[in-house]
């Protein structure tokens, strides 16, 4: 006598209940290897990525920004602000080159004309033309980079050589003489 199922009570239905049966015991195992594969998939993508590190480039140091005549005597010039996170202070003396970051936790300071100030936005601190602290939390003065001549003319900036206080700024590379 052939063994039924108790709801399906013919030999047809133990037939098709075989598969399934199969598929139940073979789930483990199934299982299994998806995640071993998912594990071989990560791993290698991880390795991939190690070989091929994320570079940051960072902007460089040193760069030229043109002649001492393309700036107006008596003005704060921005032009290089984006790019360079400069700001060009021209005199009657010469020129200088301010780093625009604000000493106080690095927020970028934009002059202010009607003010004769440059500002920053983020916690109040003002500075004069100079750079000098004149209110806020920031601790010192806007740095300032070296500045020099190529032999064509062209200032040449570098942000590598800085002057953090008026000391520094006397000596001659912090100033273009006109
Ligand atoms: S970052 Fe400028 S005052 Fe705080």
């Amino acid at each position: 006598m052939t063994e039924t199922h108790e709801n399906s009570g013919t030999p047809e239905n133990e037939a098709e209940w075989m598969p399934r049966r199969k598929f139940m015991t073979r789930l483990p195992a199934y299982v299994g290897w998806a995640a071993f594969w998912t594990w071989i998939a990560g791993s290698s993508i991880a390795a991939i990525r190690y070989m091929f590190p994320k570079v940051r480039y960072e902007p460089p140091s040193k760069f030229k920004i043109g002649k001492i005549d393309d700036y107006v005597v008596d003005s704060i010039d921005s032009r290089w602000l984006k790019e360079h996170r400069i700001l060009v202070v021209r005199n009657p003396e010469g020129l200088y080159v301010l780093k625009s970051e604000c000493t106080h936790l690095g927020c970028m300071v934009s002059w202010f004309n009607s003010e004769t100030r440059f500002k920053c936005p983020c916690h109040g601190s003002f500075f004069d033309v100079e750079g000098d602290v004149i209110g806020g939390p920031a601790p010192g003065p806007l740095v300032r980079a070296a500045v020099s001549l190529d032999p064509t003319g062209n200032i040449v900036v570098d942000t590598s050589q800085i002057a953090t206080g008026p000391e520094d700024r006397k000596k001659r590379r912090f100033l273009l003489r006109a």
